[in-house]
């Protein structure tokens, strides 16, 4: 899988999934625009990192923008944005709906504003690809209630299926991941715990918990011209958990 000369938008790039494929696709010879709320990482080779917040319609317009006048193309985008707000995010009879609209717009509103800019600059490259990420949440209910961050992450596959759908004739392929429990900050949780991380791996048919290179690299695959002939497609990365009965 070769990125060299290719140019990409990674949205949520400031740490845990987002920061891992952006470095990737540096190493695979890709420019990268790494847009995030946090401040920059330690990240060598060749990108731009924008700090702000993806919600926000004028920032990643201007994102696009900066990423076109310094690496004079688009090919792909990658949407790694989200928030899992464990305290506050909860049944629909109990949480607050002012958390439910700031989690959908940044776990969903986002991925369209990102999508929303990159594709003009994608029919100009002749071309691109997609990946967002949802979650194995989006398949099934959850027991401990996380309305907002399961609505949304149910949406993303939609939404990504009728980018496939609207823009396959642009050569535009749009695919989602779906990750299950990930060591990330997102997971802060879990850090250091060794025998509740053991627990949980017990659980998983692969026995361990993912990283975040896992998701990285079906990440770099869809995007790659390896998965040229699929789009509006999802790919599980849980160890088997959803496959168990
Ligand atoms: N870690 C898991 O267990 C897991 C499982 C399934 C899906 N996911 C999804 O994977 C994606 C990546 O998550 P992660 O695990 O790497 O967690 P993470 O918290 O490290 O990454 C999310 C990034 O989004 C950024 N962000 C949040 N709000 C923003 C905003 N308004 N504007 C710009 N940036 C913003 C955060 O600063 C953070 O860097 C998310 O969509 C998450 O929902 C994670």
């Amino acid at each position: 899988m070769s990125f060299t000369g290719k140019v990409a938008l990674v949205a949520g790039a400031g740490g845990g999934m987002g920061l891992n494929i952006a470095s990737d696709l540096i190493a695979e010879g890709a420019a990268v625009t790494m847009l995030d709320v946090k401040p920059a990482p330690e990240i060598a080779g060749r990108h731009l990192y924008l700090q702000g917040d993806v919600t926000d319609e004028a920032f990643v317009r201007d994102g696009v923008a900066k990423t076109v006048a310094a690496f004079g193309r688009l090919d792909y985008l990658v949407n790694a944005t989200g928030v899992l707000w464990f305290d506050r995010d909860k049944s629909l009879v109990e949480m607050d709906m002012d958390v439910w609209d700031r989690v959908l717009a940044i776990n969903l509103k986002s991925f369209a504003l990102t999508a929303r800019h990159a594709i003009p600059e994608m029919r100009k490259a002749g071309g691109g690809a997609m990946v967002h990420i949802s979650s194995t949440q989006a398949l099934r209910g959850d027991a401990k209630a996380q309305d907002a961050y399961g609505a949304a992450k149910g949406a993303i596959r939609s939404l990504s299926k009728s980018i496939a759908i609207q823009f396959a004739k642009d050569r535009i392929r749009s695919n989602v991941i779906l990750p299950g429990g990930t060591l990330s900050p997102m997971q802060a949780r879990w850090e250091g715990k060794t025998e509740l991380q053991a627990a949980i791996a017990g659980h998983i048919p692969l026995g361990r918990i993912g990283t975040t290179q896992d998701q990285a690299n079906a990440v770099l695959f869809l995007l790659s011209d390896k998965a040229s002939y699929i789009t509006g497609a999802e790919l599980i990365v849980d160890g088997g958990v959803t496959a168990l009965p």
